[in-house]
């Protein structure tokens, strides 16, 4: 019955939003339920989710689900109006940053927090010029298209924006030691500061995710983002961290990705895991910029910031501090790591692991010392785990990096179950 149902479904889908709107799996899935780590087909058949950050502290979680039924029955108006559920948010998410970033403005996408963290870049320097890595993806608006060297034409076209190699240290730069990799490609900021220059264009800033996740997670070289920061600083430009992905403790050690550096930025910009699902956005960032931008022009945003949001938002802030979700995230990140590092001394293809708390990136290559892409093989065992009930993705400008975020509440036996899955699809795709 479902299977006709689903065939259907993707007809229409098709008919109506056409067959480019992506969608993943070669057999697309029908989710219709979601419970913690898990989601549930159209046939009841369950599927462990090691993939989706938006559902933060587990899909449907009851104390977020609670905050925003109870808030939704009793008002939802717009920032215009006091509302203690706003200022409670923007209190409590401050707190978790450094002092100098003290003050918060609401959205309901990562793009538009990254819209407004350009507009508040170029309004403060004067400047226009940004910094991005390549393959980077920072939203979909027409200026943060401009970003995203990774799927959008309008990057290509860009004169305001300028992309510097990806900072690798497992695929380096041709001819340069490991250990000179971080100044190598701090040089590379540098030289795009400099190109600005040569082209009239003063510098706004440089705004990268921290943890390079649709880059593929990478390992940065250590120092890269100071020694870039110094560059980019000397001439005046600010640093944008993007946190949609890296934020809320996903990396476990720490709530911002950011932080691994040690480098503080000026503006943060948050989304996916925010709400927990409910579309919910910001940037926080040091009060001067707030308030020159305020003043500069006003800033409203009709749904950012509404009570329901701002209720779903510190629900997830409470589940996080009370199931100790970052503490569990630096426990079962080890341990799943671990259990790839065994994968890869049994699956040639398995370049490199890496990871840092709940988030992973495992490189396929068809041999290791060339470090040739594996992409074909990424796709395959994919498909692969999809059949086998678990779902994860994959990444990268060769697409052959898998990327694994499951809902914070991941536990040891989820991990056993994805690492045996793993080994069985690895197996199946070797044939
Ligand atoms: C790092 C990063 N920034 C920003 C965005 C854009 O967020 P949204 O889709 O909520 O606009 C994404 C979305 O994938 C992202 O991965």
């Amino acid at each position: 019955m479902t299977e006709a149902t689903t065939k259907d479904l993707l007809e229409r889908r098709f008919r109506v939003l056409g067959k480019h709107s992506p969608l993943f799996y070669e057999q697309p899935l029908h989710l219709v339920r979601g419970e913690g780590v898990w989601v549930y087909d159209a046939d009841g058949r369950k599927y462990l989710d090691v993939y989706n950050n938006v559902p933060h502290v587990g899909h449907c979680h009851p104390h977020v689900v609670a905050a925003i039924t109870d808030q939704v029955k009793t008002l939802n108006t717009h920032t215009r109006y006091l509302h203690e559920n706003i200022v409670n948010y923007a209190e409590r998410l401050t707190t978790k940053f450094d002092d100098s970033l003290s003050m918060a403005m609401l959205a309901c996408t990562g793009s538009e927090a990254n819209e407004i963290a350009l507009r508040m870049a170029r309004q403060h320097t004067g400047g226009e010029g940004i910094i991005v890595t390549d393959f980077a993806y920072h939203g979909n608006t027409e200026a943060v298209s401009e970003l995203g060297t990774a799927f959008m034409p309008e990057a290509a076209t860009s004169h305001r924006v300028r992309a510097v190699p990806i900072p690798d240290t497992y695929r380096g730069l041709e001819g340069v030691p490991t250990e000179s990799l971080g100044d190598a490609y701090a040089d590379a900021v540098k030289a795009a500061i400099d190109a600005f220059t040569a082209d009239g264009i003063k510098l706004a800033g440089m705004l990268i995710c921290p943890d390079f996740a649709n880059e593929g997670l990478l390992n940065t070289p250590p120092e890269f983002i100071a020694r870039a920061m110094a560059h980019v600083r000397a001439a005046g430009g600010l640093y944008i961290a993007d946190e949609v992905q890296g934020g809320f403790g996903r990396t476990g050690q720490h709530w911002w990705s950011h932080e691994w550096e040690g480098v503080i930025p000026d503006i943060v910009t948050l989304g996916k895991p925010m709400g927990n699902g409910h579309p919910i956005s910001g940037v926080v960032a040091r009060a001067d910029l707030i308030d020159q931008f305020g003043q500069w022009g006003m800033y409203f945003n009709t749904f950012g910031g509404n009570p329901v949001s701002c209720a779903a938002a510190l629900a997830v802030l409470d589940v996080l501090e009370q199931e100790q979700l970052l503490q569990n995230a630096v426990a079962v990140g080890d341990y799943v790591a671990a259990g790839l590092r065994d994968l890869q001394g049994q699956f040639e293809v398995i370049g490199d692991v890496r990871h840092k708390g709940l988030f992973f990136g495992v490189e396929l290559v068809s041999d290791r010392l060339s470090k040739e892409p594996a992409t074909k093989a990424a796709g395959e065992l994919i498909n692969a785990m999809r059949r086998r009930g678990v779902l994860i993705s994959r990444i990268g400008k060769h697409d052959n990096i898998l990327k694994m975020r499951p809902p914070m509440p991941f536990s040891t036996e989820h991990a056993d179950l994805l690492l045996a899955t793993l080994a069985d699809s690895f197996s199946e795709i070797q044939g």
